[in-house]
């Protein structure tokens, strides 16, 4: 008999095979050859104002130092000692004033890195120095936008660059880190992400998130005609005061990297995504014709953001194995902010734990035995385009790698 495969018979594209999210040889994979490369955030440029003040971001057993030198320039490093290779640092989330340091001293047997990375005093070889040609093991840093990112690629990436033209107007760099939290996800990252790139699960799971978006509800009842109305109200009201919506950019899907950005308005009269609508303190930066819209975009793909004209969610994306994926988000906004912290995170504290469960489940569901790939639906283009990214990515390591 023909062996015939189903899957090709139709013309619905499907989604991901259940190894891709369950098998430890493709998540090794994954971290030799892509997440290496991959622009990663530290963060916001505000954690690294003083010399010595440092972030460590830790992917798929990788830790990163990321840190302001003395001569006030960032830098990042491997958090592993070039003695015996310990992990040097730890994270210093929630301490405050961030911590400075002056220079890095290995824990084990003290070792002493300046804020460049070179070691600088080799306990125990005072007398002839031999190893002071030793340094921590540099990457490549991008700073964009009062954004922090560092990666292992050979040049700089132009997207990256190109998020001055999106969130420039914020001016992150002078902001506060309000809130951060971090959410284990008991699932592989890139459910985390395809589930992060539709709304189309938003009408009948996250009914917070559909109170304060207009369009889940427009949309769902095919009422696209009243998001174009919002649409058009906030582009005139934002041009009046004298601020340009940022370039859309949906659909090009770029070969190394994942990428986004849209303007979307939030209607409902609302100015702002909370419980009343009303605004909670100052806009960031000069984005006062944000008011009543968003932007919201995806970087990598290990950076999703969400911008209101009174805070910017940062939604940090950290696999750490097969199934385990670390999510981590920041509350940025102004100097001067009046709600309660409670009331900024109060949208998206609830909404990212409805998305835990659902992808969690996802992740069962796709381990099983009697999974097969489903077609998406349109208006699932986002993540469809996301699972052809990747599979772009793994056919090509796999020709790359395949013995000549
Ligand atoms: S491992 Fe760092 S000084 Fe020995
Ligand atoms: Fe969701």
């Amino acid at each position: 008999m023909e062996n015939t495969d189903i899957y090709t018979e139709t013309a619905y594209v499907k989604s991901l095979p259940g190894h891709a999210y369950t098998d430890e040889k493709i998540f090794k994979q994954e971290r030799y050859s892509l997440f290496r490369y991959l622009p990663v955030i530290a963060g916001p440029s505000c954690l690294l104002k003083k010399s010595g003040n440092y972030i460590v971001t830790d992917i798929a057993s990788e830790s990163i130092i990321t840190i302001k030198d003395q001569e006030g320039v960032v830098k990042a490093m491997a958090n592993t000692c070039r003695h015996r290779g310990k992990r040097l640092l730890e994270n210093n989330i929630g301490s405050n004033p961030q911590k400075t340091l002056k220079s890095i001293v290995c824990p084990y047997h003290a070792w002493r890195f300046d804020l460049n990375g070179k070691l600088i005093i080799a306990r125990g070889d005072q007398a002839n120095a031999s190893f002071r040609h030793l340094c921590l093991r540099k990457l490549r840093v991008q700073e964009t936008a009062g954004l922090t990112f560092y990666h292992g690629f050979n040049q700089e990436y132009e997207q990256v660059n190109n998020l001055e033209n999106i969130l420039g107007t914020l001016k992150l760099e002078d902001a506060v880190v309000r809130d951060r939290k971090t959410y284990t996800v008991n699932a592989n990252w890139k459910l985390w992400v395809e589930n992060f790139l539709e709304c189309w699960h938003c009408a009948p799971n996250h009914p917070e998130l559909s109170e304060v978006k207009g369009f889940i509800k427009q949309f769902e009842s095919g009422r696209d005609d009243l998001y174009l109305e919002d649409e058009y109200d906030w582009r005139a009201q934002a041009h009046k005061k004298g601020w340009e919506l940022p370039p859309d950019n949906d659909f090009s899907s770029d070969e190394n990297l994942f990428h986004f950005n849209i303007c979307m308005p939030l209607g409902n009269g609302r100015v702002t995504a909370n419980k009343d609508g009303k605004r909670m303190g100052d806009t960031l930066g000069n984005a006062d014709g944000l008011e009543g819209g968003a932007i919201f975009g995806c970087m990598g793909p290990f950076l999703f953001y969400l911008a209101y004209v009174d805070y910017t969610v940062l939604f940090c994306v950290r696999p750490q194995s097969v199934t385990k994926t670390e999510v981590e988000l920041m509350w940025v906004t102004s100097e001067n902010f009046q709600a309660s912290t409670d009331d900024l995170t109060w949208l998206w504290h609830t909404t990212i734990q409805q998305d835990i469960s659902l992808v969690e489940e996802t992740q069962q569901g796709v381990s099983s035995l009697y999974y097969t790939p489903g077609p998406f639906q349109a208006e699932e283009y986002r993540t469809q385009a996301f699972t052809a990214w990747w599979q772009n990515w793994k056919s090509k390591n796999e020709n790359q790698n395949s013995p000549k």
